[in-house]
């Protein structure tokens, strides 16, 4: 996979501390790792935990001070990094914003779209973790980067704009869910009673597109066209997932390769193009947004085989 090399092992600390998918956790690479991949990323190789892979950049600019240990195998592995943690103040503003721009004026559509918003129901937010960690990663070499002293204000500004895009990659991902949901005649959702079970399917829809709508405002805000049609391809793609998973053939559902497009449109296309958009924004070529896109779908393609 494009980003296999310069990875290297990850404590079995960090595996328990932290879940994604309920799997291992992982770090994004910084861009001039991913511009720069052939050169310096040859000396690692994936190491497999279990079933599972789990891979870490071993990057200075990203740990800044963090401790190293070099083991006997000339592995690498980081004690304390919790890539949770590394995020945890950005997470909780991007958490407080969400509920604000979830307000509705009609009490029960209210109630509806905070629903899962709500403090301990926000779920493991893989999304938002992946793409603040992302823009950390991106932002640290940013082509043509701007005269000193505008610096700060405008990675300020980046900054912003990007957990906008964790933002609305995290209303598309509710919005899904709730319609997931009525289609499946879920009783459940992260350990509460889902929206269609406790309120009806008919709010549940309506709290979904609400969501969705909510979502492109603030996507519209950005003022950036090509965020926009990546996000609105991804809506057509969870559309598209779905109906390709209710649909599905016995002889498509034998076929690896239904299963792996599918599963792209279902999963993969939403943090994907989320991580691209990050890339995008922060100004970075063309080539660096495609390897960001491909972390993205090669992160959810890990879980699926
Ligand atoms: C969970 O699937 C569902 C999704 C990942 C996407 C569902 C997409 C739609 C319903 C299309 C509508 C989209 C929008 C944006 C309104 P699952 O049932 O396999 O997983 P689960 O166990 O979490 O329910
Ligand atoms: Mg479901």
């Amino acid at each position: 996979m494009v980003f296999s090399r310069g990875f290297s092992r990850i404590s079995s600390r960090i595996l328990r501390k932290s879940s994604l998918f309920g799997c291992p956790s992982f770090i994004p690479p910084p861009a001039h790792f991913l511009s720069n991949q052939t050169s310096s990323l040859s000396d690692s190789t994936p190491k497999v935990f279990g079933c599972r892979e789990t891979y870490l950049w071993s990057s200075h600019a990203f740990y800044g001070g963090r401790h190293l240990s070099y083991h006997q195998s000339s592995s690498i592995i980081e004690e304390e990094l919790d890539p949770f943690s590394l995020v945890a103040d950005e997470l909780s503003l991007v958490a407080n914003r969400l509920r604000s721009m979830v307000v509705a004026e009609v009490p029960k559509l209210a109630s509806a779209a905070e629903y899962f918003f709500k403090m301990g129901v926000e779920g493991k937010r893989f999304r938002p973790t992946v793409l603040l960690l992302m823009a950390t990663a991106l932002n640290v070499h940013i082509p043509n980067p701007p005269p000193v002293g505008e610096g700060d204000t405008l990675t300020t500004e980046l900054r912003t704009r990007q957990q906008s895009i964790a933002e609305i990659t995290e209303m598309i991902h509710v919005a899904s869910l709730l319609h997931d949901d009525v289609l499946d005649d879920a009783d459940t959702r992260r350990g509460i009673g889902s929206l269609n079970f406790v309120m009806g399917n008919k709010l549940a829809v309506l709290a979904g597109d609400f969501l969705l709508s909510r979502a492109c405002v603030a996507l519209a805000s950005l003022k950036n066209t090509e965020v926009v049609s990546l996000l609105a391809t991804v809506v057509e793609h969870l559309v598209t997932g779905e109906t390709m998973q209710m649909s599905t053939t016995s002889e498509q559902r034998c076929s690896m390769e239904y299963y792996m497009q599918k599963s792209y449109y279902k999963t993969a296309s939403l943090i994907s193009n989320s991580c691209k958009a990050i890339a995008l924004l922060a100004g970075q070529t063309a080539e660096v947004a495609m390897l960001a896109f491909e972390y993205g779908r090669n992160l959810v393609r890990k879980f699926l085989m």
